[in-house]
């Protein structure tokens, strides 16, 4: 899928989200592909297309384009991130362990002890901040090591070459979620994990519009694994989702340029500003992984988290005063979200369980839209005030 021969070979991002994946617009011109709403497909066409469970163009489209973006040979797409996950995770077999790192994306961690233990599937987890914990790999020999960065909510950053080497060493496969650097700032598998996977929903997408998901890949292995995973479990998303994809991808680097440049710009700001317990964005040098993250992604994303020292109702009040930032789950979309975690994405865990994992009540998550700056500071800045 690296090789398209009507690209040029040193295309860049931008230009490969727009170009790769269009292989359809020989057949009748239309610049923008159609959308294949079509369950099954006659016998023996010459795309070799028979059921929409087990491919359709508007995902070859878009598995194509993802490729590309991944700097991968292959891509396959799913119903959702977590559907993604799925994929990945139902390859494995019963005895088989996973390690992963602890701190990460909450429906990720319940998949994993719901659902996978069951199966007879084990899990460990360990702070992979920390070199020293590495060697918990090369002792357990995990089938798979799970990786995320930056991690979701916390924005911890892993060294995903290091780790992916001693990985690989133990003879593990390493899955690293992407979903929240982006395809554009942080490429994975040129850092050396086998499996990168996103949650589309988010910064492919972009528009908070549909639900979509991805593994890409250089393994053909896995690749036939996804490929039976998205048709043997029902995983395929709708091709219209496919196609809202395909076309949120089109606009990915210019969009992520104004999330990473508005989101720098409120994070120092907010580290400056009187009153403010802490601030967390990738890119800030008080970030305890600032050089890593400055090694391994391009810019610092569109995630922020800032730590008011509010109780929990007065950072509730406080998110509520805010008018440009919606409070709801997700992000990555061209709107400015806001999150409270301990009410939120973690508000079954026990205080003290919480606020040793690093989620206190004041603790805002910020997903930093695609607006003006200034009128995001100028909301940030009213809601703080009126405290
Ligand atoms: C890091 C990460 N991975 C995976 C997912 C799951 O994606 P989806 O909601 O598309 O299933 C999410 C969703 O928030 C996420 O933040």
């Amino acid at each position: 899928m690296k090789d398209d021969p009507t690209i040029p070979a040193d295309a860049r991002f931008e230009t490969r989200a727009i170009h790769v994946g269009q292989d359809y617009r020989s057949e009748t011109g239309a610049v923008i592909p159609p959308i294949y709403m079509t369950s099954t497909f006659e016998s023996g066409n010459p795309g070799s297309f028979d059921y929409t469970r087990s491919g359709n163009p508007n995902f070859r489209n878009l598995q194509t384009t993802l490729a590309s973006l991944e700097n991968a040979r292959h891509s396959t797409v799913f119903a959702s991130g977590l559907s993604a996950i799925s994929a990945i995770l139902f390859s494995l077999q019963t005895g088989d362990t996973i390690l992963s790192e602890q701190q990460i994306y909450g429906c990720t961690y319940r998949i994993f002890e719901k659902v996978l233990k069951r199966f007879g599937v084990k899990i460990k987890y360990a702070n992979l901040t920390n070199p020293e914990n590495y060697d918990l790999i090369t002792r357990l020999k995990p089938a798979l090591v799970w990786l995320e960065s930056p991690t979701n909510p916390l924005l911890k950053i892993l060294d995903i070459k290091a780790i992916s080497e001693v990985a690989h060493k133990a003879g593990a496969v390493v899955a690293m979620d992407n979903t929240f650097a982006s395809s554009l700032l942080q490429q994975p598998l040129d850092l050396g994990a086998d499996l990168s996977l996103l949650s589309t929903t988010k910064y492919t997408n972009g528009h908070s519009d549909c639900l979509g998901g991805a593994v890409c890949t250089n393994s053909d292995e896995w690749q036939d694994k996804m490929i039976f995973a998205q048709k043997a479990i029902g995983l395929q998303p709708s091709p219209f989702d496919a196609w809202l994809t395909s076309r949120g991808a089109k606009t990915e680097a210019v969009r992520m340029e104004r999330h990473c440049s508005n989101a720098l710009e409120l994070a120092t700001r907010l580290e400056g500003r009187k009153g403010v317990k802490s601030v967390k964005y990738p890119f800030l040098k008080s970030h305890p992984q600032y050089k890593l993250a400055k090694k391994q992604m391009s810019a610092g994303g569109g995630m922020l988290l800032a730590d008011f020292g509010l109780s929990y109702a007065d950072t509730l009040a406080f998110i509520r005063r805010l008018r440009l930032f919606t409070q709801a789950e997700s992000l990555g979309g061209i709107e400015s979200l806001v999150a409270h975690p301990a009410s939120m994405t973690h508000a079954s865990i026990p205080k003290d369980a919480r606020e040793a994992a690093g989620v206190t009540d004041g603790l805002v998550r910020f997903s930093v839209g695609i607006e003006h700056v200034e009128d995001l500071w100028k909301d940030i800045d009213a809601a703080l005030k009126k405290k």
